[in-house]
């Protein structure tokens, strides 16, 4: 039986490696693409969900993180340095132990789901709680990597990009041609943009040290990007200096890869607009309790959006459309305790005795 071996290795005469590279991997991708009957039958078209939750680390960042970690090793770095909403902290951390190198990670105090925060710890990194946000975290992160001996690993490394434009590859690969739409969560724009580029590169002739690949799928997808609300500098059209959501993955205000998520924006003829934390927290619980898929809140931004729009009839019927869902539940799972009415759910309790069981459940004996 075929053993995936990484994105790297399933995937290294389209990235910058050679044979002599030695390649950091824990597994990544290979993630499922899971048809979402309920989303299906809602909008008329056929909807799948990318699960990027079954990634090492539980989260889409370990497709960039593998080649960030590569390219690490192969510049001679001692020491790795990122900003982290939480995802990124716990993959780089994962991943250095793999490389042998110290991690040193810098989220905002506050604001980082626990199960991330403990993944970072659990991997031996360097954490420290920045008293500002994300983006105070990754200015500092990023003159840290310019005047100090650390190696920066967040998305404005473009080898990040390179390893997430995998999760295209693999979406064309499994349903054989491109989806009509990709949707996806928007954060420091790094995602949207690698799978701009992955979806590009698969639909036309590509130039390899080995020669010329052909195209691999007919066409491009439209990518629409969803961002929260209380974080949405793409619907603003300019930085947003206090963002604001429950999905903290998300809580971004100056996002990095700027530039190239307006171009997959309008090149693919897509969008970019914003979901409330209300329609954020309704599209998890959707997934959870009716496609039986658990992520993060900031991964369900996407769903959100797609649920959003089909409300207001902008959703075509008879079309293939893939969400990426970024994170898994499990990073993050208070959220799940929490009814639509704002109280917490409280498991009941019951003695240890089998009619009583019986009983609570509703059951009449054979
Ligand atoms: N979904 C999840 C679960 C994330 O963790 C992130 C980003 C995004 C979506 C947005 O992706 O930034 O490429 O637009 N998390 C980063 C982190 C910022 O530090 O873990 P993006």
């Amino acid at each position: 039986a075929h053993q995936w071996r990484g994105v790297i290795r399933e995937y290294a005469d389209r990235l910058p490696v050679t044979e002599a590279t030695k390649v950091i991997t824990l597994g990544e991708g290979g993630t499922p693409l899971v048809h979402a009957q309920k989303l299906s039958e809602l909008t008329g078209s056929e909807v799948y969900l990318k699960v990027e939750g079954m990634n090492p680390t539980g989260s889409f960042k370990d497709r960039g993180m593998t080649m960030a970690m590569t390219a690490a090793v192969e510049a001679g770095a001692k020491a790795v340095v990122c900003a982290s909403t939480g995802n990124t902290s716990a993959s780089a951390a994962a991943y250095a132990t793999a490389a042998g190198l110290k991690c040193a990670v810098l989220v905002p105090e506050g604001k980082i789901s626990m199960g991330k925060l403990s993944q970072a710890i659990a991997h031996g990194a360097t954490l420290l709680q920045v008293d500002g946000n994300f983006d105070n975290c990754l200015d500092i992160a990023r003159k840290l990597g310019e005047a100090y001996p650390v190696f920066l690993v967040n998305s404005v490394n473009p080898a990040r990009i390179q390893g997430q434009k995998t999760g295209a590859f693999e979406v064309v690969d499994s349903l054989g041609d491109a989806p009509d739409i990709h949707v996806l969560p928007v954060g420091n724009a790094g995602n949207i943009s690698a799978y701009w580029k992955g979806y590009k590169e698969y639909s036309a002739p590509f130039e390899t040290a080995n020669g010329t690949l052909p195209a691999v799928s007919t066409k491009t997808p439209i990518m629409w990007g969803f961002q929260a609300a209380g974080a949405a500098p793409f619907v603003a059209g300019h930085p947003i200096t206090e963002p604001d959501t429950i999905a903290t993955a998300i809580r971004i205000g100056n996002p990095a890869s700027w530039d190239t998520a307006v171009a997959a924006r309008d090149e693919s003829g897509g969008l970019i607009e914003a979901v409330t934390d209300e329609e954020i927290l309704a599209a998890h619980r959707w997934l959870s309790a009716k496609e039986g898929v658990f992520v993060e809140p900031g991964s369900a931004a996407g769903v959100a959006g797609l649920i959003k729009k089909h409300a207001a009839g902008e959703v075509p019927s008879g079309k293939t459309i893939v969400i990426t869902v970024t994170g898994h539940g499990l990073k993050d799972p208070q959220w799940a305790l929490r009814t639509e009415d704002g109280s917490d759910v409280q498991p009941v309790k019951v003695p240890n005795d089998v009619v009583t069981v019986a009983a609570e459940l509703g059951l009449e004996e054979n």
